[in-house]
């Protein structure tokens, strides 16, 4: 199939990389630290800032992890629309229902607070809001978002998808089971409050996934052909803050310094893989997200060693690179020895940290689609160190199942 062929995936790539030099990546502005959160509203009132909608979940609304925001918002006479509706793998219907909130309640800006599930439904929103003759589907894919959304500052309470600082918002149709992202430099958030204080209530099982898709960012863009300078080192930076902290993270999960490395080390992910791509790790979990419900992160994790492996020698150079910043194999000799030493330490880190192998979702019949879509997202899209055909997707897709 034409999509595959080694060669027009290389061209495609090629002319992205040309193209993309001319965008604005300007990264959002951050407010960082304890209770950093709470400046969001010197920010609005320095807009004037009448009224703000809040996108968020009703876990964390429950949790009450939204209410120091809004009763500091209410204390400086900011209205604040609460949205809390949205889905883990957010929706179409989610976006639609938080679009029509921001009207009802006449609002100026948006707040997207939570995990990429929330940040993704804002973005999604803010999208709708601005390009009002435009639906979802029509501005999927690259560049199809005409109109910046209404001012936008981003709240990560996971660390992370990074979607406080990259173009992408991953929303599902639930009709199709397809997910997939809106890419555009306008969806960026203008600002991100890093706050490590929203996260020290983050549970176990949360921590570990949502971590391992962060350094599935870092890794999927290193070994990616699109690299800058400017990517690289924010991907080296990423991989030596998740491995020095994931894991106490994980053990102490209220141990602030760590929170705060894991939201760092979770951003500068995020700054290197929107500009670099993610790779086909991110093609399969999608499909399973679509599918079955599968959490993003979980679905990174358990696939990253399996499609790490299926490069070999092609991404042996970079993630030898990548085990020194990880600290790992520093006696070893040759680049392949090191990268090995990369992958098996990754095996190692999730058995830890309790993140199985392999899934027990997936079903025969959903093969073919599975690797029709994984493959439809990533070639040619993707800078990928080793270009996938269907069989091989298929045999990678295959060892995941229990
Ligand atoms: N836009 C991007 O660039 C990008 C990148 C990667 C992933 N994604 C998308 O992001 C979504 C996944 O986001 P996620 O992994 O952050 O999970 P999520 O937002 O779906 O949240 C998962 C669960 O964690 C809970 N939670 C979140 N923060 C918490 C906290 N501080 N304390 C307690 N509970 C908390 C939520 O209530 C929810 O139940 C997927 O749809 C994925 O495709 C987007
Ligand atoms: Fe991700």
């Amino acid at each position: 199939m034409y999509r595959n062929n080694k060669v027009f995936c290389r061209a495609y790539q090629f002319f992205l990389r040309i193209g993309s030099m001319v965008l604005d990546w300007s990264e959002p502005e951050l407010l960082k630290g304890e209770n950093s959160v709470l400046k969001i509203s010197d920010i609005l009132k320095s807009k004037n800032i009448k009224s703000v909608l809040l996108v968020t979940d009703n876990g964390l609304r429950n949790l009450g992890l939204i209410d120091g925001l809004v009763n500091k918002l209410e204390e400086d006479k900011i209205n604040v629309a609460v949205f809390s509706d949205v889905q883990p793998n957010p929706t179409i219907e989610n976006v639609e229902n938080a679009k029509d909130f921001y009207f009802e309640n006449k609002c100026q800006a948006i707040i997207a607070f939570g995990g990429g599930s929330p940040m993704d439904c804002a973005k999604g929103a803010g999208a709708r809001i601005s390009n009002p003759t435009r639906s979802i589907n029509s501005m999927r894919g690259l560049f199809h978002v005409r109109k910046r959304p209404p001012l936008l500052i981003a709240v990560p309470t996971t660390a992370g998808t990074g979607s406080e600082t990259t173009i992408a918002a991953v929303i599902t149709d639930s009709e199709t089971h397809e997910k997939s992202a809106i890419n555009s430099t306008k969806i960026r958030p203008l600002y991100a409050a890093l706050d490590p204080v929203l996260t020290t209530g983050l549970p176990q099982k949360i921590t570990s996934t949502t971590g391992l898709d962060a350094l599935t960012h870092a890794v999927e863009a290193y070994i990616g052909g699109s690299n800058t300078s400017g990517t690289r080192r924010n991907a080296e930076k990423a991989v030596k803050l998740i491995f020095e902290n994931l894991e106490t993270a994980y053990n102490d999960g209220k141990n602030l310094e760590a929170r705060n490395n894991m939201l760092l080390g979770s951003f500068c992910a995020g700054v290197a893989f929107t500009r670099a791509y993610v790779g086909y790790v991110h093609c399969i979990a999608h499909q399973l997200g679509g599918f079955y419900g599968v959490p993003h992160g979980l679905a990174n994790a358990v696939i990253l060693p399996y499609v790490l492996e299926y490069y070999g020698e092609k991404a042996h150079k970079s993630l030898a690179r990548l085990a020194g910043f990880a600290g790992i194999g520093k006696d070893l000799k040759t680049d392949k020895e090191k990268a090995e030493a990369f992958i098996a330490e990754i095996k190692a880190m999730e058995r830890r940290m309790e993140i199985p192998e392999k899934f027990e979702q997936i079903k025969e019949e959903d093969i073919p689609v599975i690797v029709e879509r994984a493959l439809k997202e990533g070639n040619p899209l993707y800078p990928v160190p080793k270009i996938m055909t269907p069989e091989d997707c298929e045999k990678v897709v295959r060892s995941l199942m229990a």
